[in-house]
């Protein structure tokens, strides 16, 4: 691979990632071996020994988290000052060292796939079809964020060739979501340290040994202890305190809109502003036009609203049905069949298709999974599969009117709603109708309408006959617009969002 002049200071971290850097090779983009095996009784022996191998990493049990879970203020500002001195420890070291561990802690991340997968499956309910493409996504934003830092030095980059100059945050805290355990605190890390600076990691408290596994790649790797903590906290009130703590210049949240809302109020009225990068919720839809191939359309729509029980940002929680679509039997045939036919069970269970939710369902999913609308019928009734509360079997509720609680509410569970539009511009109205804008699909074969599309939609990921969920780092940077974006910030696992990690100043001399 042929190295630009002025990166060969940093030929050798290039080159531990020269295999990998390209567009063609990321990690997530690799075949996923564990995603196609489940239903088949395929006695070739690479897909038995494949099989044997996920059916190891699923019943195994984790361990017992062991990160500190701090009780009081005391203990917090003891976290907060080790992790400043750590921060300014790590800014201070070369570039390229910096790089290379970054690139290592992919590799690190890499070779604990079966420790993430287990602890995936055991906390979270994940799939293993689901997990592992999570973990190829951390090791793909290890990998990028190394590479994208070396345009913050001030004698390489490009990012400062105008004069400008970066000056990373001393200590951010990434406060990630449990139903991306790996990915998304991975992301927020590396990210920060890619920039720079320390970082403290609140796990979400359903799943913190998945948090805390990346958290030991990285120490592995050789990213010091100081510069990267993980901490538990005891209560809500205490998360008010780290959130809020003026030793902390930046916080990097995937949640809820009103969490990242909450967050920008406690941290209100900080000099520099109030640094939260949110990438918030999303109620999205994918629009199915009577040009798509039905086929392709329900296999993607049907991925988009049921993987992990619908419990991502990015799911697809409505299907807008365009003109024919909504009166064909053919396609409300092969819709209903595809969700039936999902099993449903543990994640032990290779076979399962989709996973338990959470916890119990209350509030807006048991609403959505449980009661109707005026105007709304189900195509398929979703029911509770066990006593534990957490299993559901899918749920198609059609048909959701235009302004009603379940077009314009995030319910982040197992339930479709399908909808109907007399035309494209009417399902792009409904589509934009929504307070967020993060995920959207269409399906179409139709390159007018594609474009048309692409025109109008509101919001930050528009997918094209493809699924709405899995984003992948670099070529398609992930985070949405209007309420998906509160707190705002560049997207995760784009060209600039180690930028927005730190403050920029730019030289001013006389000419
Ligand atoms: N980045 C995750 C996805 O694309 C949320 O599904």
């Amino acid at each position: 691979r042929q190295l630009p002049d002025q990166r060969v200071r940093f030929r050798t971290a290039i080159d531990d990632m020269a295999t990998v850097s390209t567009e063609r090779r990321r990690s997530s983009e690799r075949p996923m071996r564990f995603t196609r095996f489940a239903n088949t009784t395929d006695s070739d022996p690479a897909l038995v020994e494949v099989r044997t191998q996920a059916q190891a990493w699923v019943t195994a049990r984790p361990a017992e988290p062991a990160s500190p879970r701090l009780n009081d203020r005391a203990g917090i500002d003891e976290v907060v000052a080790r992790g400043r001195a750590g921060g300014t420890d790590w800014r201070a070291l070369p570039a390229r060292t910096r790089v290379a561990i970054l690139c290592r802690a992919g590799d690190e991340l890499e070779s604990r796939r079966a420790e993430l997968v287990t602890a995936m499956a055991a906390e979270g309910g994940k799939t293993v079809g689901e997990a592992d493409p999570e973990v190829s996504e951390a090791v793909d934003f290890a990998r990028w964020y190394a590479e994208r830092s070396l345009d913050l030095d001030p004698e390489q980059g490009r990012l400062t060739t105008d004069g400008a100059r970066f000056a990373p945050h001393t200590l951010t805290l990434i406060t990630p979501p449990w139903n991306f355990p790996v990915a998304i605190p991975a992301g927020g890390m590396l990210a920060a340290l890619a920039a720079g600076s320390g970082v403290i990691v609140k796990p979400a408290s359903a799943v913190p040994r998945c948090t805390e596994i990346v958290v030991e790649a990285l120490h592995a790797a050789g990213v010091p202890e100081g510069a990267l903590q993980v901490v538990r906290l005891a209560d809500r009130e205490l998360g008010r305190e780290l959130v809020a703590h003026p030793e902390i210049d930046g916080v990097v949240l995937t949640g809820s809109a009103e969490t990242a809302e909450q967050f920008v109020e406690w941290r209100r009225g900080r000099a520099g502003g109030h640094g939260v990068i949110g990438e918030t919720s999303g109620k999205n839809a994918m629009i199915i036009t009577p040009s798509a191939d039905y086929d392709l359309a329900v296999i993607d729509l049907v991925k988009s609203a049921f993987g992990h029980a619908g419990q991502k940002c990015s799911a697809a929680s409505l299907a807008i049905l365009v003109g024919d679509v909504a009166d064909s039997e053919r396609f409300r045939r092969q819709l209903v069949d595809a969700v039936q036919s999902l099993r449903v069970g543990q994640p032990q269970d290779l076979g399962v298709g989709m996973g338990p939710v959470i916890a119990p369902p209350e509030g807006k999913l048991q609403r959505a999974l449980t009661c109707l609308e005026s105007g709304e019928e189900w195509w398929v009734e979703p029911e509770q599969l066990d006593d534990s509360g957490r299993l559901w079997s899918p749920g198609v509720r059609a048909w959701v009117q235009p302004g009603s609680w379940f077009h314009l509410t995030e319910c982040f569970g197992p339930v479709l709603g399908l909808m109907s539009a007399t035309d494209l511009d009417a399902a792009i109205r409904l589509q934009n109708q929504v307070a967020y804008g993060l995920t959207g699909g269409l399906h179409s074969l139709d390159d007018q309408e594609i474009e048309h599309w692409l025109d109008r939609v509101h919001v930050g990921n528009a997918y094209v006959n493809r699924h709405t969920t899995g984003a992948i780092v670099r070529r398609q940077p992930f985070g949405g617009w209007k309420a998906s974006a509160v707190g705002a910030g560049a997207k995760a696992g784009g060209w600039d969002y180690l930028g927005q990690l730190g403050a920029w100043s730019s030289a001013g001399r006389p000419a």
